[in-house]
């Protein structure tokens, strides 16, 4: 930790976490968040350098917006399961059968796909990103579908949806709920809306991994049931002593999420690796739609 401190210093680095890694990473991080407020520190950062703890997709929001930076991946093998569900060929294909309609796509996808999309938008803020859009615009949602069935829910709006699903939140259950719910049946049950909808449904809110944060903070319950990725109940537990906080499942951890290690950090700085960069004409097309997302503030 001390050499990570050292070299940081040095090449003018700053490190970005993400609030699903490692507890140590996030300890040493100089900001965490969720991927809109990392995507906004990335483009406001005046650091030479930007480490990125968190997965390729993230890593590759900060290069489109902040092109003039050394963008650093820890482990190049850090992606998304989720963002790879949705190609850009396939993307062109979708649109091609729905003519004029505009393109909302989730921040977990390749700059590819982002570089085809018209806005991007995180799961902090896609209701108001959706919501911004003039009332007769058809609108493809790519690629969560349970993002996208929240946004229809939440909106009234009708959405052409991907299939797409993020793999470590649609194992949570409604059995992994009814469980939590029974053995601690004062918590408040918070779910990210990438889990199902027959989950969701069993939650008391609905929210980002930054919103949870924030909700927490004014909230005057004393236990919480969270299902999403286990990782954020490090800094649920340290921002609130006395308070009691529960995975709805221990199953919910991201395997690229936890390649990030402290040894890995500080090689990264050391050997400058893995440099993220995203080629013209992807970067310019892809930062149109990013600019978009970091302009609109969720509401809560
Ligand atoms: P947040 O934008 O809520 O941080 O979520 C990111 C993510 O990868 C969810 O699985
Ligand atoms: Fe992707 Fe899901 Fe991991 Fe988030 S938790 S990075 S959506 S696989």
């Amino acid at each position: 930790m001390d050499k990570i401190k050292q070299l940081k210093a040095e090449r003018r680095a700053v490190i970005l976490a993400h609030n699903y890694q490692p507890g140590e990473i996030q300890d040493i991080a100089d900001f965490t968040g969720d991927s809109l407020a990392l995507s906004v520190k990335a483009a406001q950062t005046d650091a030479d350098v930007i480490v990125f703890c968190g997965v390729r997709f993230m890593a590759e929001t900060a290069a489109i917006l902040s092109p003039a930076k050394i963008v650093l991946l820890p482990d190049k093998n850090a992606g998304c399961p989720l963002a790879d569900m949705i190609t850009a060929e396939q993307l062109r294909e979708l649109k091609a059968k729905h003519p004029g309609a505009v393109v909302v796509c989730y921040v977990n996808s390749s700059a590819e796909v982002k570089a085809e999309s018209d806005y991007c938008c995180t799961s902090a803020n896609a209701v108001e990103v959706v919501e911004s859009l003039p009332e007769d615009k058809k609108i493809i949602f790519v690629p969560d579908q349970h993002l996208g069935q929240f946004v229809i829910e939440k909106t009234g709006r009708e959405l052409i949806l991907w299939p797409g699903y993020c793999t470590v939140h649609v194992a949570i259950t409604e059995d992994d709920i009814k469980k939590a719910k029974t053995a601690h049946p004062d918590a408040v049950v918070m779910a990210h809306p990438e889990c199902t909808e027959s989950v969701k449904k069993l939650c008391d809110q609905i929210l980002s991994t930054g919103q949870m944060l924030k909700f927490t903070k004014t909230s005057e319950a004393k236990s919480f049931v969270i299902a999403t990725e286990i990782g954020i109940i490090h800094t649920l537990k340290k921002e609130n002593p006395g308070r009691e906080f529960f995975a709805a499942t221990e199953r919910a951890v991201c395997p690229n999420m936890k390649r990030i290690t402290l040894e890995k950090v500080l090689w990264s700085l050391e050997d400058m690796h893995y440099q993220i960069t995203v080629p013209e004409p992807a970067r310019t097309r892809a930062k149109t739609a990013l600019d978009r997302m970091v302009e609109v503030l969720p509401a809560k």
